[in-house]
């Protein structure tokens, strides 16, 4: 017998990035030394602390058995002291609170759960490609809002027509923001309140890179915004903060309402997540947060390190204010991809083409923060013998 996809599994995005991995891939195979600068994945280890605790928690039989369907009430109640604590944020950890196996498992089955098929959503363009994976798995209509880079790449919802703002049921942000590093203000957010109380869309604020902030700012929790819980959720996850991308947890918090919804889909398709990864995030999350500030340091170590080599060679970033990433204007006579091929074929260096974000990412390319700091230097040494920046 012959099977195929189903028509929805088809209409699935094709992944942009999959390409640039084949060309980095085969770059590599040539043995020359490639600096890969394209990746999203933490480089830093998991710290000691909570590879501890799950290796406490494998040990007892405890955690063998199926978890809760929804979760451990422990983890639940932890994620709430957190948000109290970091926040100011008062949720209750029954209804307010969903475990998840990674934020991208709540991004992209969100819209499955709340939204009906010909229902519309709004996604910020350059975004997070992963999304587009809900809208076609809902069979959700899309209505993209640009991020300019003369509005900070904040969206201004005024450019939104009048008909997309009435059909429009969710709409997705994500600050501080992949890929353009920008971060959002709390004028920004009650804005964002306004806005979808007057037309009824919920908002779900992606805070992926909650926890990394710089220049001594604290990234906004859409949640500190007065209203933001009667209109939205925000999806945490703990890849980011405690470098635990392979482990697959993160939670969801604010509406009950959504809550109930992703914990209703989570309940057909899942077991809620291995009891030890949920021991260990506790362990994480009640933590004194030291090993995030060690983080955040080195981040911003690297940002600057790789701003200073990149304005070396005239190469002007746009200032990133948290994420790990820089957002790289591409020099004159270039699109995105080209200039994203020329560095690898020429330079041995691979970047993230921003297209690959969206219409919105073009003229840019995305550097990730992800090396070590003297490769950032040689970097861009190779770039500048490439002598494409005017000065
Ligand atoms: C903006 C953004 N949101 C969500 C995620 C997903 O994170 P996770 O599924 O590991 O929680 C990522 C991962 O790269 C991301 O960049």
């Amino acid at each position: 017998m012959k099977f195929e996809a189903s028509k929805v599994l088809q209409s699935l995005p094709k992944q942009f990035f999959a390409n640039l991995v084949r060309k980095v891939n085969a770059k590599a195979a040539t043995g020359a030394d490639f600096i890969n600068l394209g990746q999203g994945n933490p480089d830093q280890p998991t710290p000691d602390f909570i590879v501890q605790a799950i290796q406490q928690a494998t040990a007892d039989p405890a955690n063998h058995k199926y978890s809760l369907f929804r979760g451990d009430p422990a983890l639940k109640q932890a994620a709430a002291d957190f948000y109290q604590r970091e926040y100011n944020v008062t949720l209750d950890p029954e209804t307010e609170v969903a475990i998840l196996g990674g934020s991208k498992i709540g991004l992209v089955e969100l819209p499955f759960a709340l939204l009906n098929p010909g229902d519309t959503m709004i996604l910020p363009d350059p975004g997070y490609p992963d999304y587009l994976s809900g809208v076609a798995l809902a069979q959700v209509k899309l209505e993209l809002i640009k991020l300019r880079e003369q509005n900070h790449f904040l969206p201004d919802y005024n450019e939104l027509s009048e008909d997309a703002k009435q059909q429009a049921k969710l709409l997705y942000l994500n600050y501080p923001n992949n890929p353009t590093g920008a971060v959002a203000t709390s004028d920004f957010f009650k804005n964002t309140v306004t806005f979808a109380q007057a037309n009824q869309i919920g908002v779900v604020h992606d805070f992926a890179y909650g926890a990394i902030g710089f220049d001594g700012h604290k990234p906004l929790s859409f949640l500190q915004t007065p209203g933001a819980k009667d209109v939205g959720i925000e999806m945490y996850t703990l890849s980011k903060s405690y470098n635990m991308a392979g482990w697959r947890i993160g939670f969801a918090v604010g509406n009950a309402d959504m809550i109930e919804a992703l914990n209703l889909i989570q309940d057909h398709l899942f077991v809620s997540v291995f009891p030890a990864i949920q021991k260990a995030a506790i362990a994480a999350l009640q933590s004194d947060q030291a090993t995030v500030t060690d983080l955040v340091s080195l981040y911003q170590r690297r940002r600057d390190d790789f701003y200073a080599a990149a304005r070396q060679i005239g190469w002007e970033p746009y200032p990133s204010g948290g994420s790990f990433y820089a957002w790289m204007p591409v020099p004159e006579g270039f699109t995105s991809e080209t200039f994203a091929d020329l560095l690898l074929e020429k330079a041995a260096v691979a970047v993230a083409s921003g297209n690959g974000f969206g219409s919105g990412g073009e003229g840019f390319v995305r550097v990730g923060l992800l090396i070590d700091e003297p490769r950032f230097s040689e970097a861009c040494q190779r770039i500048g013998q490439l002598h494409l920046f005017s000065r």
